[in-house]
């Protein structure tokens, strides 16, 4: 079994990227509803929500934890694989600078994130490390997140939003200067990609973390030989709050429906 965790419904762009890459693999997914949004909460709190999570899903028989949320991933990973040291812990923000790293031809990279991941600097600390010369630009972008959980993730209001906080890095003003690159580095992102698109432009290479990090996965799974070879796979949806919402918008963000009696309430 497979865990997959995140703040609420936004992880559910990683599990789907999962799901794809490993069809035989079983899943238990943990959306924290109960206490999200993680992105504008301090790192402390994220930390300390991280670590239930993290231990209540333990006790399912995991072989892998997958940290789908990134603000999670950008202040309580260490503590969660000291934690669970027995299990492999893989989160997001380490494929993603990975793959903003390879795509970047300038070295100009911008990261899209929330108030908490921003803040902690691990995006930032990660490309940086992998590339001394990259020049980051890190930006909080909080309201893509209640645009995607409203189902106005493409048209004027997406677009405007992608404007606002896009334009004074990218519009013609910028020129040369503006980054080549931009990772969605926030569970919900994808879901505005398109409208995020028409800010940038079309040239601008834009690196989606949740496909990173599942095949991140499917390395370390046959890199430590538990990767499943066959089977059907299966998954179980765990929420900690408002199942029925969770089942409701949730199903945009896997592509496909998600009955009620699919997510079981679970309290940390
Ligand atoms: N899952 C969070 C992340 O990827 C976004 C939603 C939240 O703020 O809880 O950072």
């Amino acid at each position: 079994m497979i865990g997959v965790f995140d703040s609420g419904v936004g992880g559910l762009t990683v599990l789907k990227a999962l799901l794809r890459e490993l069809p035989a693999e079983r899943f238990v997914y943990l959306g924290d509803t109960a206490r999200l949004p993680y992105g504008t909460k301090s790192a402390e709190t994220v930390s300390r929500y991280a670590l239930q999570a993290a231990e209540a899903l333990a006790g399912y028989g995991l072989k892998c934890l997958v940290m789908a949320c990134n603000t999670a991933s950008a202040v309580a990973l260490p503590a969660v694989r000291a934690q669970l040291s027995a299990l492999p812990v893989i989160g997001v923000i380490e494929p993603g600078a990975e793959a903003a790293v390879a795509a970047s031809a300038s070295g100009r990279i911008a990261v899209l994130a929330t108030e908490g991941t921003v803040r902690g600097g691990a995006y930032q600390q990660a490309i940086l490390r992998r590339s001394p010369e990259a020049e980051v630009y890190a930006l909080p972008a909080p309201l893509f997140v209640a645009l995607a959980e409203e189902g106005l993730s493409e048209g004027p209001i997406a677009e405007a939003v992608a404007h606002h906080y896009l334009d004074a890095l990218f519009a013609p003003a910028g020129g040369a200067s503006a980054p080549d690159t931009l990772v969605l580095g926030c569970t919900h992102f994808p879901m505005v990609a398109a409208a995020i698109r028409t800010a940038v432009g079309p040239a601008v290479r834009i690196v989606d973390s949740a496909e990173t990090t599942a095949r991140h996965v499917r390395a370390a799974l046959c890199q430590a030989g538990l990767a499943q070879a066959g089977g059907q796979g299966g998954l179980r949806l765990l929420a900690t709050d408002a199942p029925e919402r969770f089942a409701r918008i949730g199903a945009r963000f896997l592509e496909r429906p998600i009955g009620i009696r699919e997510v079981e309430l679970i309290d940390l």
